[in-house]
């Protein structure tokens, strides 16, 4: 696609989000994450996680800090394993490319590379209050 630019605006970062969270909430393996466990409101998380991009793509500063917390209670309540953070990458970068190309296309995707290892790598070595997902508690099971 020749048409594509690079991201150049806040209003650029809002519109790579909100074409993000559509593939991510309806995706198979990570959509249940923000529907059912974080019951993500997607309007007030909007503007945030576009600072957050805003932050490292244009330098805005609208961004305080403090990401991985979030995330760390999120696992808390239903483990999120590397595999979780893979597919959050893919569709990331999917939906990057899909929209933009340039310099600051290849940023986005490169960090958000960065900052997924790192979450997954921290949240690897917090408990979990349960080892599956599959009950608040697990199940016992007698005999065959
Ligand atoms: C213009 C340059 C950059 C900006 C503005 C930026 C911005 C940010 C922001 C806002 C966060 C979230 C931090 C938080 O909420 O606590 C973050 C996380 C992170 N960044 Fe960058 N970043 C930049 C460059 C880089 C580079 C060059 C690397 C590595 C080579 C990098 C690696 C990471 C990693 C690993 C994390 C996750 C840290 C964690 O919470 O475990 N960043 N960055
Ligand atoms: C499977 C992987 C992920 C899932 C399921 C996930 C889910 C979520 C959810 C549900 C929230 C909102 C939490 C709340 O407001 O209580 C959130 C916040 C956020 N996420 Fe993720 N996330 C994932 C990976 C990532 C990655 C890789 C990045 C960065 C590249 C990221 C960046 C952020 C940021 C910046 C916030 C806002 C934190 C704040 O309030 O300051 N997330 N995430």
């Amino acid at each position: 696609m020749g048409d594509r630019r690079d991201i150049e605006s806040r209003e650029d970062c809002e519109r790579l989000v909100r074409a993000f969270y559509g593939r991510a909430m309806t995706d198979p393996h990570i959509g249940y994450l923000f529907t059912d466990v974080a019951k993500l409101d997607l309007e007030a998380h909007v503007p945030v996680i576009t600072s957050f991009w805003e932050t490292i793509l244009l330098g805005a500063r609208s961004y305080a800090g403090g990401a991985f917390a979030p995330h760390a209670r999120l696992h808390l309540k239903s483990p999120m394993s590397p595999g979780h953070f893979d597919r959050w990458v893919v569709l990331w970068c999917a939906t990057v490319d899909e929209l933009f190309a340039g310099e600051r296309a290849e940023l986005a995707k490169a960090h958000a590379r960065r900052v997924a290892r790192a979450f997954s790598r921290r949240l690897q070595g917090l408990p979990v209050e349960q080892p599956t997902a599959s009950g608040p508690l697990p199940l016992t099971r007698h005999g065959a």
